[in-house]
C-alpha cells in the first residue's frame, strides 16, 4: 500500500478565519502574518489565497519575503526582524518590502542607503528586541536629520502575555507605547498578535499582526480554535496500515510503554515524529477515524503510532486516520504533547505532502 500520509488544507477555512481576524481589528487593518512557510501549510498558496483581503503580509525574513514575490504577489510585506544586512535594505526597497527596525546598528545602514519603506520596533516589556521606550526621543531625533525619515511608517511593538487574560502585561505594555509613540500622531502604529484580537477593549491602532488564528488554531491559554470560532485549515491525515488484536500483557512499540489488560483491537497509522508528529503525545492522545474519536497508545516511533480501535470496530486498513483537524483540534493534541499548536504546524516536516483546496 502506498504511503499517503498528507496535510489537506481548506483555503476557505483561512479567508474565513482572516475575515474573523479583520471583523475584530475592527478599525486597524489585519496584516496577514504568513512566516515560518505560512505557519506550515504553504506560504505561497496561503499568500494567494489570502492576496485579496489582506493589505500587507508579514513574515519573519528576507528569504521569506521574496517566496510572495515569486507566487507573483505585489502586497507590502513587513519583515518583523527587520534586516540582516545594508544589502537587505537595498532588497527592501525594489521590492517594496517593510523591515521593522529595532537596533542601532540597522539605523547605520538606513543612514547609509536609498531607505525602503520601514517601521521602528519599540520594546515595551518582551524585551526581545526593539528601542527601549526612553530611547526613543534620540532616534527619532537622529533620523530627523536624515532623507530616510520620509519612509518611516510608524511603530511596531508585541505583546508577550496577551494570550493569558489573567495577566496585566498587556495593559502595562499598550499603557507605555502609547506613552512612548504619542509624540508623533502623524506615524501609523502596529500592536496586535491573534490573542489581543480576543482581548475585550484592547487597541488594535491602525495595523494588526494576527498569525496562529488564521490558521484555526487557539492564540488562547486554555482555549481551541473552533471554540473561538476558528475553522481549523490544515487536516493532517495518514492510512490505517494494519490492524491486530493484543492479547492481555502483551506490549505495544518502543519501550513496551502500554501493555494491554484486556484483549484490544489496535492499529498502526502511517506517521510518526519524523513527520513532524509530535513523540512527547503519549496514550491518551486523541486523533479520529471516520468520524469517531480514539486514542494513542505507547509511544510514537519515526514513521508510525498506534492506535486504539475499541471504539471503532469497522475501522481497517486503508482507512484514514485523522491526527488533528476538524475533528480533532490541534491544540488538543498540542496539550497532549506538552507544547502550543505553532510548534506542532510549523513543526510538519517536507515529507508530508500539502494539498491545498
Ligand atoms: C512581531 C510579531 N507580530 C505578530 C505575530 C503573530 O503572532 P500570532 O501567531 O500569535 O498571532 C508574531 C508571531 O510570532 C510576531 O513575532
Amino acid at each position: 500500500m502506498p504511503r499517503s500520509t498528507v496535510a489537506r488544507i481548506d483555503l476557505e477555512a483561512l479567508k474565513h478565519n482572516f475575515r474573523l481576524a479583520q471583523a475584530k481589528a475592527g478599525a486597524a487593518q489585519a496584516m496577514a502574518v504568513v512566516k515560518a512557510d505560512g505557519y506550515g501549510h504553504g506560504i505561497r498558496a496561503v499568500a494567494q489565497a489570502l492576496a485579496q483581503d489582506a493589505g500587507k503580509f508579514a513574515v519573519a525574513c528576507l528569504e521569506e519575503a521574496l517566496e510572495i514575490r515569486a507566487a507573483g504577489l505585489n502586497q507590502p510585506v513587513v519583515m518583523l526582524q527587520g534586516v540582516h544586512s545594508g544589502q537587505d535594505l537595498d532588497v527592501c526597497r525594489q521590492q517594496g518590502f517593510e523591515p521593522v527596525l529595532h537596533n542601532n546598528l540597522q539605523l547605520d545602514w538606513l543612514a547609509a542607503s536609498q531607505a525602503p519603506a520601514y517601521w521602528l520596533k519599540v520594546n515595551t516589556g518582551m524585551n526581545r528586541l526593539g528601542f527601549r521606550p526612553s530611547d526613543l526621543p534620540a532616534v527619532m531625533e537622529k533620523l530627523k536629520h536624515l532623507d530616510q525619515r520620509a519612509e518611516l511608517q510608524g511603530f511596531v511593538t508585541h505583546f508577550a502575555c496577551a494570550d493569558d487574560t489573567a495577566s496585566s502585561m498587556t495593559q502595562e505594555q499598550t499603557r507605555l507605547f502609547e506613552q512612548a509613540t504619542e509624540a508623533w500622531p502623524s506615524l501609523m502604529r502596529s500592536v496586535g498578535n491573534s490573542a489581543a484580537h480576543f482581548l475585550p477593549e484592547q487597541p488594535l491602532y491602525d495595523w494588526s499582526r494576527p498569525g496562529i488564528m488564521l490558521y484555526g488554531a487557539s492564540p488562547m491559554i486554555g482555549q481551541t480554535g473552533p471554540g473561538l470560532g476558528l475553522e481549523p485549515v490544515m487536516t493532517l491525515e495518514a492510512p490505517l496500515i494494519t490492524t491486530r488484536v493484543l492479547r492481555p500483557g502483551e506490549s505495544i512499540g518502543y519501550g513496551s510503554t502500554w501493555v494491554a489488560e484486556e484483549e484490544t483491537r489496535m492499529g498502526m497509522v502511517a506517521i510518526g515524529y519524523g513527520d513532524g508528529y509530535p513523540r512527547h503525545a503519549g496514550t491518551g492522545t486523541p486523533a479520529a477515524v471516520r468520524g469517531r474519536r480514539i486514542r494513542l497508545l505507547g509511544r510514537v516511533s519515526m514513521d508510525m503510532l498506534a492506535v486504539d480501535l475499541t471504539g471503532v470496530p469497522d475501522a481497517q486498513e486503508g482507512d484514514m486516520v485523522e491526527l488533528w483537524g476538524k475533528t480533532v483540534s490541534v491544540d488538543e493534541v498540542a496539550v497532549c504533547a506538552g507544547t502550543i499548536g505553532y510548534e506542532l504546524l510549523t513543526g510538519l516536516t517536507a515529507r508530508v505532502p500539502r494539498d491545498c483546496r
